[in-house]
Formats: structure tokens, sequence, C-alpha cells
């Protein structure tokens, strides 16, 4: 259901010209009004402020085919300002639309601001989020469904029923105390409870478990084959997800169908996305326990951080009883990443094209640069917690890196991102990785904080071809996947271990690549990779008409009020515009007549 979503043929003098483009062989339109606002809301028993879209909590599912354009009218009711990123949606050749303080200014409270996106050539599992100031601590958060387009066969049967489910670690001070904690080097602590789908935990012990709080209850019908796609949207803490007496089978994560293979627990951390297909094999005696529970976390908040939701067939005799489905061993890390590490590409599954996932065969191709990222706890540099890549922590500037760029503006930012650790004190700096497009390079993340860290690259989907204890050597590429690793936005680092992943660089623009754990995020741990295509500097669309201005450019800002009606418009091929055009002159001729 496209709740709020107007599809392409329906009224409205706008949507009808879309349409006129899409009947002339363009690819469909689909647009959304979101209003983001607080909402009072109770998911720990506790009264607290809640980022909702349009009243809802988590929001509105974007359900969408590949191909599709997307365009999405944000208006920001919240009290500061506010990005949405697509996390995992390639933006491709268009990182204007990104949604993260490198390449879009903030839209200021009470203003909106129009994105539009294609879905190109994806298909899979993810969810946005609001980019900025650890909002996303506070909700504001989604899935996105990217269908795949009928002539391309699913490599399974198709489910019946498609369930998304968010799974995040949660805490009770709002989102503007925790990142003053986080700036004055305070831990983030044990979390006060890990939510289902917004809500607390079931009561399946009473004396962990306060009474009144509100649960998660998904209804199935027996027999029937479900497609779960769970995200983990939390903070910092990677979640163990499973359901009692139930075997999830992995299908895909973050837009690759993987190696199908039954499960009865996975751990998904922060910022990652995956498809499971559950069947309802079980009898209905009685109600199932869906768990999400932290990993790696101190045993004395262990049963504190655990959510549970309830499975409930439409003919179930009775509640969930027994225990809860075991947990691996709390520290094992090992059996964490055995479990990552099987995790595998079907390579002869075709995902948004019919030619298969494994004909792009990665494990052949010659790396042209590689860059090893050094991360570190949060230390103090010119007095203030920060954190570090390579020695470097990230500082935005008050210019957006792609507008500096877009006008020619020199000295916002440096392309001298340094290929290894560096000898040298840590510091803050606006350093970005020049990538060279086209190039295939090779990045070693080598975690030596002590939580797990999730990285993330927008604008990608990278080859996670290793990760093991220890620091990376040259003889640690004996060791990689050549062959079938997956391909996906966003991977685990353990600590005190590393991840190598390959990405080739055909897709310009500035991306964002970072730790998707909120904490160390905050402080630093990011990076921008810039590409760019040197033949058609212009092959990425130059700025859109309906850009935010600030900083060094803010005086290009015209005042909200007075728009022209087609200044959000979408950009449309030269042919289109043609018909847009002729269809404005006869839309104005007729009422000057
Ligand atoms: C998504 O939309 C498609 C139609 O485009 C519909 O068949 C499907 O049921 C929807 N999925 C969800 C989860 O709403
Ligand atoms: C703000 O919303 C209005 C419609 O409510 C739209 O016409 C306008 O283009 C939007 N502004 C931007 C900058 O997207
Ligand atoms: C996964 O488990 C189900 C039972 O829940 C079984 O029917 C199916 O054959 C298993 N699939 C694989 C690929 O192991
Ligand atoms: C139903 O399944 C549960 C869990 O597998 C099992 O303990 C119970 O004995 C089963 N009941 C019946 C009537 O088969
Ligand atoms: C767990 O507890 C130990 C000792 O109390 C402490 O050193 C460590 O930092 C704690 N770890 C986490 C993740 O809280
Ligand atoms: C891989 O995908 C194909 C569809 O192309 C499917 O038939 C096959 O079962 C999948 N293999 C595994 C191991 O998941
Ligand atoms: C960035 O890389 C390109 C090649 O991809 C090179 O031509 C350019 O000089 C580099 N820029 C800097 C500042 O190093
Ligand atoms: C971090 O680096 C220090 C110094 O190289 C090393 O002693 C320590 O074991 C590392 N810790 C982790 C978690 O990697």
């Amino acid at each position: 259901m496209l709740s709020g979503a107007r599809c392409c043929c329906v009224s409205s003098f706008l949507v009808l010209v879309w349409w006129v483009t899409a009947c002339f062989g363009g690819d469909p339109y689909v647009f959304f009004d979101w209003t983001l606002s607080y909402i009072t809301t109770s998911p720990l028993g506790v009264n607290q402020k809640v980022i909702a879209i349009n009243g809802q909590f988590p929001g509105p599912t974007l359900n969408v085919t590949t191909n599709w354009n997307v365009v999405v009218n944000v208006k920001n009711e919240l009290d500061e300002p506010v990005l949405l990123t697509w996390n995992g949606i390639q933006n491709r050749k268009n990182s204007w639309q990104d949604g993260v303080l490198g390449t879009n200014c903030p839209i200021p409270a009470g203003w909106n601001w129009t994105y539009q996106f294609q879905v190109k050539d994806q298909i899979g599992s993810f969810f946005y989020f609001p980019s900025l100031d650890f909002q996303r601590a506070a909700g504001g958060y989604g899935g996105i469904i990217i269908n795949n387009r009928d002539v391309i066969p699913l490599p399974f049967a198709m489910p019946d029923n498609d369930i998304t489910i968010f799974i995040s670690d949660w805490y009770t001070k709002s989102h503007k105390k925790i990142r003053k904690d986080v700036e004055n080097g305070k831990d983030l602590g044990v979390p006060d409870g890990i939510l289902i789908n917004g809500f607390g935990p079931y009561r399946y012990d009473t004396t962990s478990v306060p009474g009144g709080i509100a649960y998660q209850t998904i209804n199935v019908e027996p027999g029937k084959t479900y497609r779960l796609r769970v995200h983990n949207v939390g903070i910092s803490t990677s979640l163990n997800f499973r359901i009692q007496n139930h075997n999830l089978l992995l299908v895909e994560t973050e837009g690759s169908y993987t190696v199908q293979q039954n499960y009865t627990n996975m751990d998904i951390h922060v910022g990652q996305s995956y498809s499971f297909l559950v069947t309802m094999d079980q009898n209905a005696s009685s109600d199932y326990y869906i768990v999400a529970s932290s990993r790696f976390l101190n045993s004395s908040g262990w049963d504190k951080a655990t959510g549970v939701a309830i499975l409930h067939y439409t003919n179930s005799l009775g509640p969930a009883s027994g225990p809860l489905p075991d947990l691996p061993n709390e520290f094992d890390a090992y059996f964490s990443m055995n479990q990552a590490r099987s995790i595998r590409l079907n390579v002869s599954a075709g995902a948004a094209r019919p030619n298969p996932q494994g004909s792009f065969k990665y494990g052949d191709i010659t790396v042209t640069e590689v860059y090893v990222l050094l991360n570190r706890p949060p230390e103090l540099i010119n007095g203030k917690w920060r954190t570090t890549l390579n020695g470097i922590s990230y500082l935005p500037p008050s210019t957006p890196l792609k507008l500096a760029q877009q006008f020619n503006i020199l000295g916002v930012y440096k392309l001298d991102f340094p290929y290894r650790p560096m000898n040298r004190p840590p510091k803050v700096d606006t350093s970005l990785i020049n990538g060279t497009f086209k190039g295939f390079i090779e990045i070693i993340f080598q975690n030596n904080d002590t939580a797990v860290q999730s990285y993330h690259m927008d604008g990608y989907a990278f080859f996670v071809v290793g990760m093991d204890f220890g620091v990376w050597t040259e003889n640690s590429r004996g060791a990689y996947n050549k062959w079938d690793g997956v391909a996906r936005s966003t991977t685990q680092v353990f600590p005190g271990a590393w991840t190598a992943i390959l990405v080739y660089l055909d897709n310009d623009g500035i991306w964002n690549l970072r730790t998707e754990n909120l904490d160390s995020w905050y402080l630093g741990q990011e990076v921008y990779v810039s590409v760019v295509n040197p033949e058609t500097d212009k092959s990425e669309p130059s700025v859109p008409d309906n850009s935010i201005y600030c900083g060094l450019l803010s005086s290009l800002q015209r005042d909200q009020g007075h728009r022209f009606m087609f200044s959000s418009a979408p950009s449309v091929s030269s042919a289109s515009r043609t018909v847009l055009s002729a269809l404005v002159i006869a839309f104005f001729g007729y009422f000057t007549r």
C-alpha cells in the first residue's frame, strides 16, 4: 500500500504531466508528501518526543520498483534542521539527492525540500533515516522496498506477504541529551531497551520487563511463507535476531540475492538490512517469540537490552511461552564472524537486470588503489572528544562539498586523504579521498576501537571479500573470497579485526563513507570519496533547480515563499521537456485567453 503516495495516473496538473512522460516510454514517477514532526509516545513506558513522518513512527514504507522515479516533498516541522538519507540507494550520478551534510544544505526548521531520485538498476531492502545530529536516535526512519520488474524472476517462489521489521537499541533520554553526552566523552552505556517496529518488549518475564508496555504483534497464517525485511536502525548496538522454533531462510541483503541458507539466528549490525523467508510451519498450540537482543554488551545489561515481539498464527491457541530462544555465546565474536563469512552472493541469480549477479567477475579485476582505514576509540583533539580515520576527524564545512565543487569554490576541502594510517598527531580536517573514476579500489577497515563498527558507503554496493581478527597485512589477501563475496553497502568490522572490501568507482559524485554507529559518526568518523568523470565532467546533473544554498553560497538562497510552480519539478529529458513546455503554454494560454 502506498500510503501518502499519489501514483502516476491521478488528477492534479503536475502529476498529469509526469504521467504523460511515463506514457511516452519513461519510467513511472511516484510522489510523496512527508511531514516530519515530533509526536509523544512511550515505547519503554516513559513519555518521549519521537520523530514521526505524517504522524507515523516508524515512517511510511517507500515501496517502489526498479527504475521508478521517486519524488518526496519533505516538510520539516521539527525544531532543528533535517536531511533524510536513503541508506543503500545508489542515486546513480546524482549525489545531490543523497541527503548528507557533504551533498546538501540542511532543510531549516519550518522549510520543505523535494528530493527526486531514480532507483536505477536496484532491487532489495533498504531504509531511510534523518542523517543529522543523532536524530535517528529519536526515530524518523522507515523502510525502502525496491521490487523487481515483472520481466526479472525472483530466485525463489513469490512469498505470500512482505513484512518490514525494524530493530534498534533505544534510550529514554532525548537525542539532544545523548549527543551532548557524547560530545562530553560520555559512553552511551547499555541501552534502556531494544525496540521492534518502535515498540518495547513483550512481557516475557515479569521481573525484567515492567508491565504496561505496548508490544508488536505480527499476524500470520499457518502454512504461508513471508518475506521478512529486517533492518537494524539503531544507534550503536549489534543485535541478534531470531524467531522461536522458526528457521530464517536468508535470501537477500542490501540489494543482492544471497546463496539461500537457513539460520536459526542472525547477527545484524547497525545499518544492515536482510530479507529472510519464514515459513509458518509450526503447530498453532501457541504464539512464538520474535527476539532482537544485544550482542557484545556487558552481561549486566543483557536482560534489559532484549526486544521481544509476538508472532501470532491466526489459529493460535495461546500466548508464547517457555524461555526465549537461545542466543549465541554473548562474547563469541568468532561465531559472529563465521556467520558473516557464510553469507555469499548467489552468482547465478539475476537482480535488477537479467544477467547473473556473478557476471561482474570482481576477483579478476586489477586493484588500482588500496586504502587502509584505521579507526581509534574517541580521543581528545584540541580539547574536544573526536573520532578519526587514519588520524583525521572529519570536519563538515558550512558549504556542502558538492556545492563547493560545482561553484569552483577553492579551499573548502582538500583531496589529500592518506592511503595509510599516518604516524602523526590526530587532527580535525576536511580531507577527501580522491577517487579515480572507474578505478577499482580496495579498502581495508582496521578497527582499533572496543566496539563493533559498521561501515557504510553511499552511492555504491561493494564486495565484502574478507574479514579476520588481528592486523591486516598484504598476506591477508590470500584468504580473500574472490568468487562469491556478497555485494552490499554496509559491513561490520569487529573490534581488533579487519574487513576488506572492493569497490568499482563508476558512479560519479561525492559520496559519504561513514561508520553507521551514531556515537562514533557524530564525533567525526567519516570521510567523503570524490569521484569525477574526467571526460564529461558534466555527466552528473548540475545543481537541482530547488537547491538550498548555505555557507559561502547563502546569498543565492531565495525566499521559500516565492518559488515558481515548476521550480521543484523533476529534471526530465529534453524530449519530455518539450512536451512539458507545450503543456505549460497550453495551460497558461487557456487562462490568459
Ligand atoms: C508494494 O507495491 C506492490 C505494487 O507495486 C504491491 O504488489 C505490494 O504488495 C506492495 N508491498 C507492500 C509491502 O506493501
Ligand atoms: C515545498 O512544497 C511546495 C508544495 O507544498 C512545493 O510547491 C515546493 O516546490 C516545495 N519546495 C521545495 C524547495 O521543494
Ligand atoms: C530451510 O528450512 C526449512 C524448514 O523450516 C526447510 O523446509 C528448507 O528445506 C530449508 N532450506 C534450506 C535451503 O536448507
Ligand atoms: C507444537 O509445537 C511445539 C513446539 O515445537 C511442541 O512443543 C508441541 O508439543 C507441539 N504440539 C503438538 C500438539 O504437536
Ligand atoms: C564491560 O565491562 C568492563 C569491566 O567492567 C569494561 O572495561 C568494559 O569497557 C565494558 N564494556 C562495555 C562494552 O561496556
Ligand atoms: C540461486 O539463484 C537461482 C535462480 O537464478 C535459484 O534457482 C537457486 O536456487 C539459487 N541458489 C541458491 C543456492 O540459493
Ligand atoms: C585526483 O585524481 C585524479 C585522477 O583520478 C588526478 O588527475 C588529480 O590530479 C587528483 N587530484 C588531486 C588534488 O590529487
Ligand atoms: C589498538 O592498537 C593498539 C596499538 O597498536 C594495540 O595495542 C591494541 O591491541 C589495539 N586494539 C584493538 C582493539 O585493536
